[in-house]
């Protein structure tokens, strides 16, 4: 596994190129829990805590992301004050929106994630943007989530494309580097002590993260994005948390993505 680790951790060398990441990535998880189908990945904690998993399919019974998903498709079915609607904005088919995303958009030489996009097309259409922590935000995306339900995640690195390279490769180096004063790198937990128990939690594999995001927390009584997750995850370990919607996040998702292509978009879920 050290070297595992190592080949990770080298930004770029001649053979560590996305797809070669990806594989050692799913391979270490697979090899560390050999029974566990790749699909069940989607799953997070649920697919290795049998504990857990039989309390999450009784909650599953009556879903609590169920008036998110409601709200965010009255929200994406309102027309905007000048008429337009999200639809003219994103035009793929609806349940492909959300796949969509994250890309690197090569026009403005960033990521753009799903979150932003639909800010995008606020501000295209006069309306004032939302706060990244906006309910009606998370709302859109737990619609677009659930209506994406059985697709997969296929975040694309175009190999023409250096910038989006550049990001992935920042994604991936914020990943394993150590930060906080706890000087923890988000791989120490969700790959190297996957699957061993931090006070009352155990931990999840990375590999699935992004899939059946944004979750209902029930610790919290509300829903949180992805990058929320980041965010707490980050604080966790006392180190100075970026906004949400930054660079540094926008590439770790970017990287976490990719390392997911292949599973399936299982969101809006419900955790603890
Ligand atoms: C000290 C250990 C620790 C570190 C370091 C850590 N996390 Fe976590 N993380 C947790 C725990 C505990 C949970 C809740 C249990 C679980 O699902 O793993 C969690 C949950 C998550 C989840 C939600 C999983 C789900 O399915 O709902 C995401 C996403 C996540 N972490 C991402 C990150 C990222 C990205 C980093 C690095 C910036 C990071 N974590 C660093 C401990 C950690």
């Amino acid at each position: 596994m050290a070297a595992f680790l190592a080949a990770l951790s080298l930004p770029c060398t001649a053979f560590a190129g996305p797809e070669e990441d990806r594989l050692a990535f799913v391979s270490f998880f697979q090899s560390r829990f050999p029974d566990i189908l790749f699909d069940e990945f989607a799953n997070g904690i649920y697919a290795i805590d049998a504990d857990s998993r039989a309390q999450w399919l009784e909650i599953e019974e009556f879903p609590p992301y169920e008036f998110a998903i409601e709200h965010g498709q009255s929200l994406w079915q309102k027309p905007f004050s000048n008429g337009s609607a999200y639809a003219d904005c994103f035009k793929q088919p609806l349940a492909e929106v959300r796949a969509a995303y994250p890309a690197f958009d090569a026009g403005r030489a960033e990521v753009v994630t799903l979150e932003v996009a639909i800010n995008d097309c606020r501000v295209a259409n006069d309306e004032t943007p939302f706060a990244y922590d906006a309910s009606e935000l998370i709302d859109l995306t737990a619609y677009l989530g659930y209506t994406a339900r059985g697709k997969k995640i296929d975040v694309q690195i175009p190999a023409d494309e250096p910038g989006a390279l550049a990001a992935y490769e920042y994604g991936k180096r914020f990943y394993y580097s150590k930060r906080g004063q706890l000087n923890f790198a988000c791989a120490d937990c969700h790959v190297t002590s996957v699957g061993m128990r931090v006070r009352a939690d155990r931990l999840s594999a990375s590999l699935g993260h992004p899939t059946h995001f944004p979750v209902y927390r029930s610790k919290l009584g509300g829903m949180i994005s992805l990058q929320q997750r980041f965010f707490g995850c980050v604080r966790d370990v006392r180190a100075r948390p970026f906004e949400l919607q930054s660079t540094e996040y926008r590439n770790l998702e970017f990287f976490l993505a990719y390392m997911s292509n292949g599973l399936t978009i299982n969101g809006p879920g419900a955790r603890k």
